[in-house]
């Protein structure tokens, strides 16, 4: 099939990129562009290591086909270092709560806590479960995946 050209920010850099109009958006990210922190796992919208932002919202980009991104804006995790390859205050609570284990579902948890993090309301521990239900972590740290995300977005609220 004729490949297709998209226009897209990925990242916060304006892209163009030719795509299979059936590749899923993780086939392009990772194995097109190289981005390996979008991970193949069920392949069908189930564990949420796949996830990315698109215009902001967390999605399963395994089951979110790359040709709907045209226009649009999409973040993965390699877009929360700073320009001099710092990480990100989420990233880093998640190394100082010892929310990483194998880190196979970490990129996921990090992408879809990003809207929790990023809002003005106070999420609760149990919202906070419920907002990140989508991801699983088969090293099953739950605990200290929700502390870092609380952690983090105290941190925001308080501007340290
Ligand atoms: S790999 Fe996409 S949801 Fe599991
Ligand atoms: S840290 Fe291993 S799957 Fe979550």
């Amino acid at each position: 099939m004729d490949k297709q050209k998209i226009t897209f920010t990925l990242n916060h850099v304006r892209r163009e990129e030719y795509i299979d109009p059936r590749a899923s958006l993780s086939e392009v990210l990772r194995d097109q562009m190289e981005l390996t922190s979008v991970k193949h796992g069920c392949n069908v919208g189930e564990c949420g290591a796949c996830t990315v932002l698109v215009d902001g919202e967390p999605f399963n980009s395994c089951i979110y086909l790359a040709i709907w991104v045209d226009g649009k804006d999409v973040l993965t995790l390699e877009g929360l270092t700073d320009i001099d390859g710092k990480i990100s205050d989420i990233q880093q609570a998640f190394i100082d709560e010892g929310a990483v284990q194998c880190g196979f579902c970490t990129p996921g948890f990090i992408m879809s806590s990003l809207p929790i993090i990023e809002s003005e309301k106070t999420f609760s521990r149990e919202e906070i479960r419920k907002q990140i239900s989508g991801n699983f972590c088969r090293c099953t740290g739950y605990e200290t995946i929700v502390n870092a995300i609380e952690k983090t977005a105290k941190a925001r609220k308080s501007g340290k």
